[in-house]
């Protein structure tokens, strides 16, 4: 872990110290961003930060507590200044056990508030750093295929419900900050073998991050608003 060289370009992950947010903060790290580690149990990051390559720093953030998010937006203002990078990636509750007309709606509240609010909180509070006009400022949602209203089924209905949700204020962002030049997707990494995803899916952490990276890496004239996996368009 190291200090920030003050003029490398700042991104954040959400819900960075495993899985697929720890796998995309190690390689935009590596590709040279000063990286914030954005994680509740500041222990655990430090943790999961320890042999990340570049220049890497930890910093707690509940996403689903207001005060929590002020916090954390201050103190990325007081030592960055600036954002050019946020990865919206925290999410809870692959609610496999719940269908529609069973569900446990407390435990829906709870996954909207994280998956859907965190990100949408989140974003109130840091888009007022990317307003510095530099190339390069994207917002990623990290969504998934579950999200899609096209192919949804009765399975895991909290989890569909919040990355429609999700997916739906990927295009009410995009739309705002269009003019801003500042770009905004939906990314699913696939079905990725993390504590979420189980250990039968086949693809590793680092292959979801890859999928999430295609949308950080876009140029200025890329697509916004749009929804993808590997950089193909996935229908809404
Ligand atoms: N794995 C898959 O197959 C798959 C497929 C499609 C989409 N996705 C999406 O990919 C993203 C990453 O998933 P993953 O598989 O890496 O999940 P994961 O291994 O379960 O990790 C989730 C991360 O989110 C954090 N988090 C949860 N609630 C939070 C909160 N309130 N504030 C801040 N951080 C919070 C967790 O922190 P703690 O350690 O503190 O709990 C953890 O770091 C998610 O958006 C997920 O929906 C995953």
């Amino acid at each position: 872990m190291q200090e920030s060289p003050k003029t490398a370009p700042v991104a954040v992950v959400t819900g960075a110290n495993r899985g697929i947010g720890r796998a995309v903060a190690a390689r935009l790290a590596r590709d040279g961003y000063h990286t914030v580690l954005a994680v509740r149990d500041p222990d655990r990051g430090r943790h999961a930060a320890r042999d990340l390559p570049g220049s890497v720093t930890v910093e707690r953030l509940d996403v689903a507590d207001a005060d929590s998010v002020t916090d954390f937006a201050r103190r990325l203002r007081d030592r960055h200044g600036r954002l050019d990078v946020l990865v919206n990636n925290a999410a809870i509750n692959y609610d496999t056990w719940q269908d529609p007309l069973g569900a446990d709606l407390t435990v829906v509240r709870d996954t909207l508030e994280v998956n859907a609010l965190g990100a949408w909180r989140v974003s109130q509070a840091l888009v007022p750093l990317m307003r510095h006009r530099s190339p390069g400022r994207r917002i990623v949602n990290v969504s998934s295929e579950s999200g899609s209203l096209t192919g949804m089924g009765a399975a895991a209905p909290g989890y569909a419900m919040s990355k429609a949700a999700l997916n739906a204020l990927t295009r009410l962002l995009a739309a705002q900050l269009a003019a801003d030049g500042i770009l905004v997707n939906s990314v699913c990494p696939g079905w990725v073998a993390t504590d979420m995803g189980g250990p039968a899916a086949p693809r590793t952490a680092a292959e979801g991050a890859a999928s999430v990276l295609w949308a950080v890496r876009i140029p200025d004239d890329g697509p916004t608003g749009g929804f993808f996996r590997d950089g193909e368009p996935l229908p809404w």
